[in-house]
């Protein structure tokens, strides 16, 4: 065992990745986090709660936008910091919404609502023969706000996106991300199965096995 593990897998206390923020305020992502960081004995701190505000995700790709959320949490707080950023990438566009995901139908002069965002994607994909799209989410690890090797884990969900909506769970564009090997939309499966299988919950476990590798 490499020094500063403990049996159990832990990171030992007194290693600086004892208690990170995290640079969102959504529960239910804390919730996911929280539940498998806290095995290798990482405490998480929602950013809300030591009064950081959101941070601009101006940059163009995902990677860039989660290290910017990482450093600015890490920057107000003198904490490591962890973020993530996420969306959906689409074969026939060319990988769009990506980034621009959560306002994707604002970007064309619509609201900023998923109903609005699905709305756009299948008009879109109307008559599209290439149904293939993938979830992506990036995770940055950053140990302080100068930190120059962040830890960047990734995870890809692969599915097909459908001309009408299934399902009543999960959110943004779920009810129309079908899932063959599961036969089901994300939107139709109960929230636990999304919460291990996802493109979060893969790039989670990654993030977890570069933690654990490192102690
Ligand atoms: P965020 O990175 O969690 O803010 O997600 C950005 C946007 O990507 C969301 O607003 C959704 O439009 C989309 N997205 C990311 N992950 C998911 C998911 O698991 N289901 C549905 N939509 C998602």
């Amino acid at each position: 065992m490499s020094e500063g593990r403990q049996g159990n897998g832990a990171i030992a206390s007194g290693s600086p990745l004892t208690k990170v923020v995290l640079a969102s305020n959504n529960a239910g992502k804390l919730r996911e986090f929280a539940a498998l960081l806290g095995a290798a004995g990482i405490e998480l701190i929602p950013q809300g709660e030591l009064n950081v505000p959101e941070a601009e995700e101006p940059h163009p790709t995902f990677v860039e936008n989660a290290l910017a959320k990482a450093r600015h949490a890490a920057k107000l707080t003198g904490l490591p910091a962890l973020a993530d950023d996420s969306g959906l990438c689409v074969r026939a566009l060319r990988g769009a919404p990506g980034v621009y995901s959560a306002r994707y139908a604002q970007l064309a002069g619509g609201e900023k609502s998923d109903a609005a965002n699905n709305a756009r994607l299948v008009s879109l994909l109307k008559g599209e023969a290439d149904r293939r799209a993938y979830y992506y989410c990036v995770l940055a690890l950053v140990r302080h706000a100068d930190d120059p090797e962040p830890l960047i884990a990734e995870g890809r969900w692969h599915g097909e996106i459908l001309d009408a909506p299934r399902g009543r769970h999960g959110f943004g564009y779920d009810p129309y991300f079908f899932l063959p090997s599961l036969n089901a939309s994300a939107a139709e499966l109960e929230p636990a199965v999304k919460n291990a299988g996802s493109h979060r919950a893969m790039a989670l476990r990654q993030l977890l096995a570069r933690l654990t590798e490192e102690a």
